[in-house]
């Protein structure tokens, strides 16, 4: 299996219920290693960018403002199947679709303010990682 690296964001709401190292926690149990963070407050410019993808959906401007209600920790991810292996330590989009044991089961509320993003596909991956981070905060790869 590849080793692969993927993009992690834990929320505004998981960031406020003081649950950062408890998700931290659930990456490195799996056997993900974390090669680069930091906090930030994505600004509206910033958060419109990072989920273009989806601005003509209808919850895209509450998407936005909860992005942007409260700082965020971001994160690269590496580890085999790292794309997959998150986005199924993730679950399901809605919380109450998601399966038990998982991040969102355990942390997320609505399915909006949900407690983490993660890319769901490699190419996603790294256009998100470097969306967010240069080459030189990244740990170079062992
Ligand atoms: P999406 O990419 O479909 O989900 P995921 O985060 O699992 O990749 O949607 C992006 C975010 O948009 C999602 O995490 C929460 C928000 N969202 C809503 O608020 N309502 C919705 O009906 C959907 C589909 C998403
Ligand atoms: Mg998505």
């Amino acid at each position: 299996m590849a080793i692969e690296r993927t993009f992690s964001i834990v929320k505004p709401d998981a960031v406020a219920k003081n649950v950062i190292g408890k998700i931290y926690s659930r990456f490195e149990d799996a056997g993900l290693k974390i090669v680069a963070s930091k906090m930030l407050h994505l600004s509206q410019e910033k958060a419109e960018g990072f989920y273009a993808e989806h601005k003509e959906r209808p919850f895209f401007a509450d998407l936005v403002a909860f992005m942007t209600s409260g700082p965020v920790m971001v994160q690269v991810l590496e580890g085999e199947n790292a794309v997959l292996a998150n986005r199924e330590l993730m679950g399901a989009t809605n919380p109450k679709e998601a399966a038990e044991g998982t991040i969102r089961r355990d942390f997320a509320d609505s399915i909006d303010a949900n407690a983490v993003h993660g890319s769901d596909a490699l190419a996603s991956a790294e256009r998100e990682i470097a969306y967010f981070f240069s080459d030189d905060e990244i740990c170079p790869r062992s």
